[in-house]
């Protein structure tokens, strides 16, 4: 059995000082960068199984989680990863103060810059929030989420999921991107890392849950469930943004679960082999049965999970380390 001592000489080995300021975009980072950063999460997730889980990369330094948007996972694996490279840790939840009194985003940031920061971590509804602050603030902003723009660490967690799950050869995948990606910022994301990464990538989407300019995306657009998910090696289901539709984009959650909801039916035109993902939260029922959702065979969401705390003390570690560089 590896002893704790073995792992964090990994982990301290891998260490490399992250080659930008901050993380807004999942195509921020060179392929090499990639690879480093996946190399490093590896070694962090190794560690988190561990009984003891505590390092001291972060000692000394503040992380503001802030967060104008409600969010459980996300918010929570910061948290966790903050905590467990030794920082001190806050939670904000502006959507409940000031905001709600009617600050603007950048005397938010203004009020948050004056308490010195080390590394902020923002979830915003407004697409380009976090490059905004970006330049308002003078520490690291690490982007978990604007509107529906980007979510680059969902991204990168997705490809250590999938690297785990397959082998470093990531680049031969077809994965499958299926639902409402319209309202999608996971998909904005994935869509170019993956292709950053060589994989054939699908956009799976009734014509009415599909971004107008979907065709600059890059990938083939599929607006038959069977077709778009057939052959494939990994199919990755979205959730249905009800809070981000104003109108009836689809007939009825039940129609809905009808012909593009994942059941074993419809991921028998999948690959062999065939891997579910799914960034959560998930509506069971709607885009997802829970006969797949909950299969261990097929199912990848709970290793998402683990993988998003590892991804983050990563990216955490690694801006802390440009920073000990004086960057
Ligand atoms: C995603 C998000 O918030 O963008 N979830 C997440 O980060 N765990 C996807 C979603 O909300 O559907």
């Amino acid at each position: 059995m590896t002893q704790p001592a073995d792992v964090s000489d990994t982990i301290r080995a891998r260490l490399f000082p992250f080659p930008r300021a901050h993380l807004l975009s999942a195509v921020d980072l060179e392929r090499p960068d990639v690879d480093a950063l996946l190399d490093l999460a590896d070694a962090f997730l190794e560690f988190g199984r561990q009984s003891a889980k505590s390092l001291d990369l972060l000692r000394g330094r503040t992380l503001i989680n802030l967060f104008f948007e409600n969010s459980t996972r996300t918010q929570g694996s910061f948290e966790i990863a903050g905590k467990r490279l030794g920082a001190d840790v806050i939670n904000m939840a502006v959507g409940a103060s000031s905001v709600a009194k009617g600050e603007t985003l950048i005397d938010t940031a203004s009020t948050l810059a004056a308490m010195r920061p080390d590394l902020l971590v923002v979830r915003h509804w407004g697409s380009g929030a976090a490059e905004l602050l970006s330049r308002k603030v003078g520490c690291s902003v690490i982007n978990a989420g604007d509107g529906q723009h980007e979510h680059p660490t969902q991204a990168l967690l997705d490809l250590l999921t999938l690297r785990r799950a397959f082998g470093a050869d990531v680049g031969s995948l077809s994965v499958a991107i299926c639902g409402d990606i319209q309202h999608s910022r996971v998909a904005r994301s994935n869509v170019a890392l993956l292709q950053a990464m060589g994989c054939e990538v699908r956009l799976v989407a009734p014509p009415t849950l599909l971004p107008s300019e979907v065709d600059r995306w890059g990938g083939q657009v599929f607006t038959d469930m069977i077709q778009g998910i057939s052959g494939v090696d990994v199919v990755m289901m979205l959730r249905l943004q009800r809070e981000r539709m104003s109108g009836a984009y689809v007939p009825s959650t039940r129609e809905y679960f009808r012909f593009w909801g994942l059941d074993a039916d419809k991921l028998a035109h999948a690959a062999p082999g065939v891997k579910v993902m799914h960034p959560g939260p998930m509506n069971r029922g709607v885009e997802i049965d829970s006969g797949v959702a909950d299969d261990p065979a097929v199912s990848l969401i709970s290793d998402q999970v683990e993988a998003g705390v590892a991804l983050r003390m990563a990216v955490l570690a690694s801006l802390a380390e440009r920073m000990e560089a004086g960057q």
